[in-house]
């Protein structure tokens, strides 16, 4: 499975790939805002940190515009994937983008229903989103496993990127349902490396080592 960091921040982005845990990135409007730089100079600061995948996502919502966002959106460098989201014209830009040989990620995923259409048009990834359905109360889960099958079943080389994760258990349960990438904040990839009885008992390692007086 793939970790790609949920994020447009430099240092998250620079300390993952100092820890090797970083296979790509995806961003979104909200978090390209939070960075509060110029859309242009961070993107492509963010896709030559990056050794893989970088998604960048349009802000159009016609047909149109989406084309003429994600064409430049994808030469932006090798690595960018066009992201758009999983509307009427969305599909329509996904199917035109991937037929000129643009890689996109269709996001905002909710059902298994859009999954199988992006999948049909040709995208990438798909990214259903399991923290935002976890939100309103559905299994956000299920989702990410009834998309894995489907997919399987028909032999669909679209790849399943978990989005929206909030927590280490969405990261394991999502490697269980088979999803090809996981993405998440950096607080979250911090977690996976933490445990109390590691410390615990590092703890007790070295409070027995420094009570007998021995050295390495
Ligand atoms: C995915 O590509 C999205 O950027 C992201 O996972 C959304 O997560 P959120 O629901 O925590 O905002």
């Amino acid at each position: 499975m793939k970790f790609f960091l949920d994020t447009a921040n430099l240092s998250e982005i620079r300390e993952g790939l100092a820890l090797g845990l970083v296979d790509g990135v995806t961003t979104n409007p909200s978090l390209i805002a939070r960075e509060k730089r110029p859309f242009r100079p961070l993107v492509e600061e963010i896709c030559a940190l990056v050794p893989g995948d970088v998604s960048l996502e349009v802000v159009a919502t016609d047909f149109d515009g989406m084309i003429k966002e994600g064409e430049e959106l994808a030469q932006i460098a090798p690595n960018a994937v066009v992201k758009c989201p999983l509307t009427k014209d969305g599909l329509k830009a996904v199917r035109h983008l991937s037929g000129k040989g643009i890689r996109v990620n269709q996001t905002l995923c909710f059902s298994a229903t859009q999954a199988l259409l992006a999948a049909k048009a040709g995208a990438t990834y798909i990214s259903p989103f399991l923290g935002r359905l976890d939100d309103i109360a559905h299994v956000g889960m299920d989702l990410v496993r009834d998309i894995c099958a489907i997919y399987r079943t028909y032999g669909f080389s679209t790849k399943v990127l978990a989005a929206s994760i909030r927590n280490p258990l969405h990261v394991v349960d999502a490697a269980k349902a088979g999803a090809h990438v996981a993405t998440m904040p950096f607080a979250v990839m911090e977690q996976l490396m933490k445990h109390p009885l590691t410390d615990i008992g590092l703890q007790r390692f070295l409070d027995d080592w420094a009570k007998s007086g021995s050295k390495i």
